[in-house]
């Protein structure tokens, strides 16, 4: 037998047409029995209501759900705190001494906290949150990297019923602000900086130039991320010191029982104009379809696996697979600040077998850039613990797949392959890894009591194999409850295309074994490396400029990345192209938007392909961009603007 790690990936793919979940796995699987599907479709409100039953109410639903379309409303009259089904019961059940977090920071420094610790302190931030003045509904806006106390921040504001919303701490002084403004922040949480392959980050600087502008901000609070990693930006008034407000507080603080729809959080994510979203999730449903999930996609046994994902709070996957899902299930999880490659290519190995992790949670943006590492990295480890994996965020490729299953999973474990999106708040397609024969690049199927459908162009559904739009078609606990402030663009872009139906933005195809493929976007937004950008945005962003008259963005197919933004731009007069102002242009994007959103290249152009209303072409900017043959030119009002336009993006390269 030879070797399968020598194995080429395209050995790989003719070998690997389907994985059956080996008879070890299957044996010890939360899910065994397929019939769960059935039983949960068939009594879609009452299955929900099973897993609401697991967590701790303080008054139990008298309703599970109201649907008014396209409000819904989950366990109607019922009374809960998050914090509390995340830490109290377990602590409460005996389980206080095991491990909430493993942290690591990425120069090395490690943290071990366990449940009673993480309440503790949860409890003192909670209180020292009310003694800056925060109330039940007041909004907190939060700007950390990845440490515990990010995590214990939003807690202790769901303790307390404020409204937390994370803003990924990557993102530019102007969306912050602009994230602040939109939700009238009363406060905002930040650390002084963090790691990034072994530099500091400042991001106290990036929040003082945010909150100059928001007359809605009483405090800062700013957590000193310690360890030589300091920010040079100036004390302002309002800021306050974490441990000055937080420190001495008493460790016990009494939870707030909230209504089950009120508010837990706000999180902004990119539609298709310039301004984000502020997608509103709620506190029982949410927590509901987080334990459920987390619980058999993953097929957790908190008694004993060690988790680990990877992505941000930052992100929807961290607030619901890092902070609610598996704390609500009381599982021990791996925290960890900094880059996968640092320092060196082998990190992220190396703390699989430090932490003997066993389920892994990452997205083939940096499964793709793992396998051009090499497999010697992750070789150079004992991953014989892990014995499930698992990918979210954009679709994975069948030989990102196959190479995951191999140098990461040894062959053996599952992968569940996640389809689901801020506004969805939960995984709602999936594979169950006890009972799922899963296919290299599939989603597979609903999770059980959820229906997605694929719709065509004119409303009628695909019956069978085929392609179209995804929708789902029965409310769900974690469904968005609307846009902050803004109901009538959340019945607009969610639920007017179908009427009825919940349009994703998505496009799939079903195949013959009923399994679902996902496509992409099929809206004015890209997915650079898993996350979420519009196109608009950038555009906005571009024309901002003193040089740019008009711009248009499209996100092309990129190795790494999976998507990547490419801009077209027409100069105002007395403006001469050149690569310097390219560069330019390029960081410009970054410090306005945030370094994801960086045009990958800028070509300068004296005309855009537009229609006779006007209207840019950007499927034939695409067309362009992507080397393709050039598609459907019959409504463009001047078709020879594309040749010149292709000569000069070619001229670029
Ligand atoms: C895409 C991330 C294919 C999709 C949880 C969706 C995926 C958007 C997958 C949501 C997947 C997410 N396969 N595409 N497994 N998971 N997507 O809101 O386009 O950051 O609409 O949520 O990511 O991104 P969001």
């Amino acid at each position: 037998m030879t070797d399968p790690k020598a194995k080429t990936i395209d050995t790989l793919l003719s070998e690997i047409r389907t994985f059956i979940p080996p008879a070890e796995f299957v044996a010890q699987a939360n899910v065994a029995d397929p019939a769960i599907y059935a039983s949960a479709n068939e009594d879609w409100q009452g299955w929900w209501a099973s897993w609401a039953e697991k967590l701790q109410w303080d008054r139990k639903w008298d309703t599970v759900l109201n649907w008014n379309l396209p409000y819904a409303e989950w366990f109607v009259g019922g009374k809960l705190n998050a914090s509390v089904q995340c830490l109290d019961r377990h602590v409460a059940a005996g389980n206080g001494e095991r491990i909430a977090f493993y942290f690591e920071g990425e120069q090395g420094d490690t943290r071990e906290l366990t449940y009673s610790q993480v309440l503790r302190n949860v409890c003192r931030i909670a209180n020292g949150l009310k003694s800056l003045g925060v109330n039940k509904g007041d909004r907190v806006a939060i700007y950390m990297p990845m440490v515990p106390e990010l995590a214990m921040t939003l807690l202790a504001c769901a303790r307390i019923g404020a409204i937390f919303s994370v803003v990924f701490a990557g993102f530019s002084p102007t969306s912050l602000k602009d994230r602040i403004q939109d939700q009238t922040a009363k406060l905002v949480i930040c650390a002084d900086g963090c790691w990034r392959r072994g530099k500091v980050l400042d991001l106290k600087t990036v929040v003082n130039e945010a909150v100059a502008a928001c007359d809605s901000v009483t405090n800062v609070v700013v957590l000193r991320r310690g360890g030589g990693c300091t920010s040079a930006a100036p004390a302002t008034a309002r800021d306050v010191e974490w441990n000055d407000v937080f420190a001495n507080q008493a460790d016990t603080c009494t939870p707030l029982a909230m209504d089950s729809e009120d508010p837990l959080f706000i999180l902004y994510t990119s539609g298709t104009t310039g301004k984000p979203k502020g997608i509103v999730h709620t506190t029982g449903g949410y927590l509901t379809a987080a334990l459920a999930t987390t619980k058999l996609v993953f097929d957790l046994k908190e008694e004993k696996d060690v988790y680990w994902c990877t992505a941000d709070i930052g992100w929807i996957t961290g607030h619901t697979y890092i902070v609610f899902g598996p704390m609500a299930n009381g599982a021990t999880q791996v925290i960890y600040e900094g880059a996968p490659d640092f320092p060196h290519q082998d990190r992220f190995w190396a703390l699989i077998e430090k932490y003997k992790v066993s389920i892994f949670y990452t997205a083939p943006t940096a499964i793709r850039a793992f396998m051009k590492w090499g497999e010697e990295h992750p070789a150079k480890h004992d991953l014989s613990t892990l014995r499930l994996l698992g990918s979210v965020g954009e679709p994975i490729n069948p030989e990102a797949w196959v190479w995951y299953l191999h140098h990461i999973g040894g062959g053996k474990c599952p992968i569940v392959d996640t389809w689901w999106q801020t506004e969805t708040g939960a995984i709602m397609i999936t594979p169950l890894p006890g009972i799922t024969t899963t296919v290299p690049g599939s989603a597979t199927t609903p999770f059980p009591g959820i229906e997605a459908k694929l719709i065509q162009e004119d409303g009628s559904e695909v019956i069978g194999a085929g392609g179209g739009y995804l929708a789902l078609t029965r409310p769900w606990p974690s469904m968005l409850r609307g846009l902050w402030g803004d109901n009538k663009r959340y019945e607009e872009t969610y639920w007017s295309r179908f009427p009825g139906k919940y349009f994703a933005g998505d496009g799939a195809k079903r195949d013959e074994n009923n399994f679902l493929w996902i496509l992409g976007r099929v809206d004015d937004v890209m997915n650079v490396s898993g996350h979420r950008l519009s196109t608009m945005e950038i555009e906005s962003s571009l024309v901002a400029h003193p040089s740019v008259a008009e711009a248009a963005v499209v996100g092309v197919a990129h190795e790494m990345k999976g998507q990547a933004p490419i801009g077209f731009v027409i100069l105002r007069h007395g403006y001469v192209a050149s690569p310097q102002l390219e560069q330019e242009l390029r960081a410009f994007v970054g410090t306005e938007i945030g370094g994801l959103a960086r045009p990958e290249r800028i070509t300068f152009t004296p005309e855009l392909p537009k229609t006779r209303s006007g209207k840019i072409m950007r499927r034939l900017l695409r067309d362009i961009a992507e080397g393709k043959e050039i598609g459907d030119v019959t409504t463009l009002a001047d078709p020879n603007v594309l040749k010149g336009l292709q000569a000069e993006f070619v001229k670029h390269d």
